[in-house]
């Protein structure tokens, strides 16, 4: 039910949700070059809000559900939460948790970010977007927000290796060989370079980009991963589609 959920949480707030719609499709609806319809923007007034900062697809927020089901994260932390949209399906899949993704704050991410803390007041979740950049406001940020534990960590900022690999950089001293491990847009971003050294380097979890994904998600699943935790991300790549890293 998570999608249904977000879908009503943002008509609540007053936006109309555009998302997962076929490449065909979308030609008929929109003539904005830089929008996917594979993945989700909210619209009020005919104006795309997240237009430069689109959030997950349906199948991603499929896998946050499922995640939920095999995995009881205490701390989740995000870096790029520009209208919310992952953040608060990260919120409302796992109650227990506390939630706390950051953002540059620029262009159409400054107002989502009050949106995001809006959404989380108004449905009692406990979810904080905050300004921050990263790799530097990281460590700050984690620690007095978080205690300095990551059991989930959702990257989906800069799509470049460098900053990919920055990313991970930063979070991983908060990290522990029980943390899962998610980075958004590996494959069609093509920061798969950055997502191998990353994968080589952690010898305490298996590397998979899920490409049952609409974005290729990079996972690292902990070695110690029960099987019903593994089995969750896991369903998401494909045996006919496999990213060799
Ligand atoms: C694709 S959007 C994130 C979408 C969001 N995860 C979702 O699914 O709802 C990427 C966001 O990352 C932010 N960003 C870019 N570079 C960043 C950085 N160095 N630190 C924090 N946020 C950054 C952008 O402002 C933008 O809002």
């Amino acid at each position: 039910m998570l999608f249904a959920k977000l879908v009503d949480i943002y008509q609540q707030a007053g936006f109309a949700i555009r998302s997962s719609i076929s490449p065909f499709m979308l030609k008929t609806i929109s003539n904005v070059s830089s929008e996917d319809g594979t993945f989700t923007y909210i619209v009020k007034d005919g104006a795309n809000y997240g237009a430069h900062g689109g959030g997950i697809s349906m199948s991603e927020v499929y896998l946050i559900d499922s995640l939920a089901a095999a995995f009881k994260p205490a701390n989740v932390f995000g870096i790029g939460c520009s209208f919310g949209w992952s953040s608060v399906a990260l919120a409302v899949a796992n109650p227990a948790a506390k939630v706390v993704a950051i953002d540059i704050a620029e262009g159409t991410s400054a107002p989502g970010l009050g949106l995001t803390n809006q959404i989380a007041a108004r449905h009692g979740l406990n979810l904080k977007g905050l300004i921050g950049r990263s790799p530097e406001d990281v460590p700050a940020i984690v620690e007095r927000e978080l205690g300095g534990r990551i059991d989930l960590v959702f990257i989906d900022a800069d799509h470049t290796d460098t900053a990919q690999y920055a990313d991970f950089r930063a979070v991983a001293p908060y990290c522990h060989p029980g943390t899962v491990y998610l980075f958004h847009d590996v494959y069609i971003c093509q920061t798969t370079a950055s997502f191998k050294r990353i994968a080589a380097e952690m010898v305490t979890h298996d590397g998979v980009v899920l490409t049952r994904t609409a974005s290729g998600i990079g996972a690292l699943i902990p070695k110690s991963a029960t099987a019903e935790l593994r089995g969750a991300i896991a369903a998401f790549a494909d045996p006919f589609c496999v990213v060799p890293l």
